[in-house]
């Protein structure tokens, strides 16, 4: 039986808000104060949507921002294989600069709790962030003295009380960090992917619209919250991995 392709994400969901253009404008304005007051500075992308938007304005304005992707050993294969196409068109100007988590500790963590280990306590699924986002977080933004991020407001409870410009601290030391698309929507987001032609993750097109590590991340369902998909056995207060906490 002949089945119907699903619809593409950059068609559903191109929905701009009134005011995209004064969005647009203020995000560029952000990335250039980020760049020209905040030298060194790198942009943090997973490869999602938000990402994928920031690198391209990144790139059209030729600012010197590198763009570093954690690669925690546990992405999915469409990941990977963006990261390949964003390697390739990476400028001079904009390196992609890839960690991984220390193998040893990975190794150590598997054989001591299983492969599953995420799925058996909270406290051990916090154990593999460490050692497979946060030790290697602390690496990338060593010597840097801001961090550009595509949180947006709208993705959870937790995230509405940001700003576009924070202090934060990580890896025992204070640095900026700058939230672009902090007042973008979902339909801004892929406005500006479909309009631009934006390379993106396929997953996308298959109901995930937030995507992580393959173990914690699954396709969500019509009407379900947009980080449904992240972490869903725990609590949706918990659904942070470090990387974000205040
Ligand atoms: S998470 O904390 O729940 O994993 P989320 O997936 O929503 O974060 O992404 C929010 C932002 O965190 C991204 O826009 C990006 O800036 C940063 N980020 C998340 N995962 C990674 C990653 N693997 N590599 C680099 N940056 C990441
Ligand atoms: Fe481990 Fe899952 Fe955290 Fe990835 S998201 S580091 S697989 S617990």
């Amino acid at each position: 039986m002949f089945q119907k392709p699903n619809p593409k994400a950059s068609e559903v969901h191109n929905k701009p808000s009134e005011d995209f253009a004064a969005k647009l404008a203020q995000t560029l304005e952000l990335l250039t104060r980020a760049a020209r007051e905040f030298s060194p500075c790198v942009q943090a992308s997973s490869l999602g949507a938000e990402d994928m938007v920031i690198t391209a304005l990144i790139q059209k304005l030729e600012l010197p921002i590198h763009i570093f992707v954690l690669d925690t050993g546990a992405l999915h294969t469409e990941t990977l294989a963006l990261l390949e196409r964003v390697q390739s068109r990476a400028t001079s100007l904009s390196q992609v600069l890839v960690y991984r988590p220390e193998l040893h500790n990975v190794i150590e963590f598997i054989r001591r709790e299983g492969q599953g280990a995420m799925y058996k306590s909270q406290a051990l699924r916090k154990e593999c962030c460490q050692i497979r986002k946060l030790e290697p977080l602390s690496r990338a933004l060593s010597g840097q003295k801001a961090w550009i991020t595509g949180l947006r407001a709208e993705q959870s409870n937790n995230r509405s009380q940001m700003q576009w410009i924070e202090e934060d601290f990580q890896a025992g030391r204070p640095i900026t960090k700058f939230n672009p698309l902090m007042q973008w929507t979902w339909g801004d987001v892929w406005h500006f992917l479909s309009e631009n032609g934006v390379d993106y993750n396929p997953l996308h097109d298959q109901f995930y619209p937030s995507i992580g590590c393959a173990p914690c991340t699954r396709a969500i369902s019509l009407g379900e919250d947009f980080r449904a998909g992240r972490w869903w056995w725990e609590e949706a207060t918990a659904k942070e991995c470090g990387l974000h906490q205040k």
